[in-house]
């Protein structure tokens, strides 16, 4: 690892627990998906991550199919000429997708799980990352292999924890079961979507894992990849995401201009309003602000694409104290998509978020 140059400083950044683990992520943390090492690369690069960590969010995420390994190599790169030190870092990667397309180029057999953490680390310059994710579930694959191959990973000390993302509920209850009659790691983490729009998985399905496992979640596109900007609101900007990946996106692009889309931009328009006239912030702090406030959030993932957005999207943190039981409610009244409490049979009820 190249010299220290910079001291970390974590300002105002809150840091909760991620899971039942022992490690402390920021949060609000930063993810490279379509932009670092993809639409941005280069000194941009740094740039972007720069401002975030000057900021407090140290901890940042990437998968081996971000940009083809790219978005690896462009955050490895910038951790080494920034002088970031490790022991300040949180990095988590992700593992499924693989690069080559062979048949044991991907998935979650042990083969894969072992042979691509060890590229992942290749392409990182790192000895090791925090947390390794299952991309995906990979029903092909026995849960015992999974289990074992990802306690291989922790016990040769190329990560310190394993997590899932987006698995069901049911599949990782399996791999909860089989560590514990195994006597191995368990995941600590899911790392899920979750925004006002996309909210059955991770407040309704998973609703009983974070009671019983006190599952942590990274949670993953909390501005629905910028709609809840109000950015799309009068089309597709630009340069914008749903412009520069329009064929990844046609499906989303197209259901704008249809009655569940335009229902979507009308509620922007409805938080916005809210969000201005009742906050003092923009729908994209509130948006943001929204994720983070649930107690089941371990860390909101931001995305960025310039510096200035790491910089507008921290502004959340200031709105996360403002968002009152009335002011939740004026939000749900907008939304329109409360997920339905768990039934309690005459037991006493549980929170609405699915604690006791
Ligand atoms: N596990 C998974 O399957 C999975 C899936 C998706 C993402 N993730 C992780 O989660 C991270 C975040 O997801 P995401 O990128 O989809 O998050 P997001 O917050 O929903 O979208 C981020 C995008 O919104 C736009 N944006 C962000 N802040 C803005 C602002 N203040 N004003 C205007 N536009 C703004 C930018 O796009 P433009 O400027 O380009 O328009 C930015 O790239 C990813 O980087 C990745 O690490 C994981």
């Amino acid at each position: 690892m190249s010299a220290v140059k910079v001291e970390f400083d974590p300002k105002n950044m809150p840091f909760r627990r991620l899971g039942p683990s022992g490690l402390r992520v920021p949060v609000l943390s930063l993810g490279g998906w379509l932009t670092l090492g993809g639409t941005v690369i280069g000194d941009p690069v740094k740039d972007i991550i720069k401002v975030a960590f000057d900021n407090g969010i140290n901890m940042f995420d990437t998968a081996e199919a971000y940009a083809k390994g790219k978005s690896e190599e462009e955050m490895g790169r910038v951790i080494k000429e920034l002088g970031l030190r490790r022991t300040d870092l949180i990095i988590t990667t992700k593992l499924f997708w693989g690069l080559r397309g062979g048949p044991n180029d991907g998935g979650l057999s042990r083969k894969h799980i072992i042979e691509g953490t060890k590229e992942c680390l290749e392409r990182l310059g790192l000895d090791y990352v925090d947390v390794i994710f299952a991309h995906r579930p990979d029903a092909s694959v026995p849960m015992e292999e999974v289990v074992r191959a990802f306690n291989w990973v922790i016990q040769k000390g190329w990560a310190f924890y394993w997590a899932t993302s987006e698995w069901s509920a049911f599949e990782i209850e399996e791999a909860q079961h089989v560590a514990t009659k195994l006597g191995l790691h368990a995941p600590i983490a899911e790392q899920c979507q979750h925004n006002m729009f996309h909210r059955e998985r991770p407040e309704k399905e998973y609703r009983p894992l974070y009671k019983k496992y006190e599952l942590g979640t990274t949670v993953f596109s909390a501005l629905a990849s910028g709609l809840l900007t109000g950015k799309y609101n009068n089309g597709i900007p630009e340069g914008s995401r749903f412009d520069m990946h329009s064929s990844f996106f046609k499906g989303t692009v197209d259901s704008l201009q249809k009655e569940e889309g335009l229902a979507k931009i009308n509620k922007v328009k409805e938080l916005t309003a809210l969000a201005e006239n009742e906050l003092g912030c923009t729908v994209t702090h509130l948006a943001l602000a929204w994720v983070a406030k649930n107690p089941n959030t371990s860390t909101v993932i931001l995305g960025a694409s310039r510096p200035e957005q790491v910089l507008d999207n921290l502004k959340a943190l200031d709105v996360i104290p403002k968002l009152t039981p009335e002011i939740m409610d004026k939000i749900e009244e907008i939304l329109q998509t409360k997920t339905a409490p768990t039934p309690t049979f005459g037991r006493p009820a549980l929170d609405s978020y699915g604690r006791l």
